[in-house]
């Protein structure tokens, strides 16, 4: 059974017996299998998100978001995704409104939030510390992002944006050329992302960071697997050259401890001049955000905003689906909801892009 017998679920819900793990840690979770059924679902879950049908299948359940270091995206679309369903979200952000700011333990506080809510998120600034909610907690918990570990959601994510963005050009992910570039060393989205890549086949992978910034080499293990070929290179033109999806990533200034970071200039950019002058003609661009957009930082430029190859806010619109979907998985609801969304309320849909 997905969840313990001690979880609590709102009385309306039936429980299914779905293949899930308690807890949604890691991307090492998953198989090839599950991605795909998990993308079944928030393909279902689209017409909710974009306020086209009305679900409620989480009536009376609560989430509970701890985010113990800055969010917008992550904190927000799940709260989004948990409301639209029919929940209700209760948030703290940061450690000075949680009483960890008094010296209450990780064990604690997961312990405690447990007792209150059906489902946990978690975002913090160490590696491992979601774990540690996890094994005190008797309700799912979902690592929001831990540190340079891993953000399982936002990776899900990205790889059901590429799935559709390669449906419209006729394209598959497997045999496909993904360029991720950036601070690879501390990109947690770019590590589950990585590894998520590592479940499909015949890719070229290209990792394109400046010295100092490459991907840890476990990593690389999980990514080439399936016939995988990496590439890691610090030449943004030659390892641009026919990409068919390019994954930028800031610098994570806040996770480098003294180290020294060369290379990353102007000519590290991914731009307008860039895309047009070393990429294939329908690539795709996208980056997990937030983009570091003050002077000096070199990340995805803002020249591309209205540039159709530019995917960075489809990506985003995919987080509330793709993270319905999770909770629709962890909470064993997503047979109801696939009957439920037979009844269709229709909400102002004139008004829906
Ligand atoms: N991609 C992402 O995790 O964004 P936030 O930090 O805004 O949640």
């Amino acid at each position: 059974e997905i969840l313990s017998q001690n979880t609590k679920v709102a009385p309306a819900h039936h429980v299914s017996t779905a293949n899930w793990a308690p807890h949604l840690l890691s991307v090492e979770q998953f198989s090839r299998e599950s991605v795909e059924d998990l993308f079944r679902i928030a393909d279902i879950m689209q017409p909710v998100a974009r306020r086209q049908k009305t679900c409620r299948v989480l009536e009376g359940a609560v989430l509970a978001n701890l985010f113990f270091e800055a969010s917008t995206r992550t904190r927000i679309s799940f709260g989004a995704a948990f409301c639209r369903l029919g929940g209700s979200v209760c948030d703290t952000t940061g450690f000075t409104f949680s009483s960890m700011a008094k010296g209450e333990s990780i064990y604690d506080t997961s312990r405690v939030v447990s007792g209150y809510a059906d489902v946990i998120v978690v975002r913090h600034p160490e590696q491992g510390a979601v774990a540690e909610f996890a094994e005190a907690s008797n309700i799912p918990i979902i690592n929001g992002g831990d540190g340079p570990g891993e953000h399982p959601t936002q990776a899900l994510l990205d790889l059901y944006t590429m799935e559709r963005e390669f449906s419209r050009l006729n394209k598959l992910i497997d045999g496909s050329h993904i360029a991720l570039v950036g601070d690879l060393k501390h990109g947690r989205a770019a590590h589950s992302l990585a590894k998520l890549l590592g479940l499909y086949q015949g890719l070229k992978i290209t990792l394109l960071a400046p010295t100092g910034l490459e991907m840890p080499a476990s990593i690389l293990d999980a990514a080439s697997r399936n016939g995988n070929v990496i590439e890691c290179t610090d030449n943004l033109a030659s390892g641009l050259a026919g990409a068919d999806v390019i994954y930028a990533t800031r610098v994570q200034k806040e996770r480098m401890q003294g180290e020294v970071m060369e290379g990353y200039g102007e000519n590290f950019q991914i731009n307008l001049r860039a895309v047009d002058t070393f990429c294939k003609p329908d690539v795709i661009v996208m980056h997990p955000l937030p983009r570091d957009s003050r002077p000096g930082a070199n990340d995805l430029s803002t020249d591309l905003n209205h540039d159709p190859r530019l995917a960075i806010f489809r990506q985003t619109d995919n987080g509330v689906p793709v993270r319905m979907a999770v909770f629709a998985k962890l909470l064993g609801v997503d047979q109801q909801i696939q009957h439920s969304l037979r009844d269709i309320s229709w909400v102002h849909p004139q008004k829906l892009g």
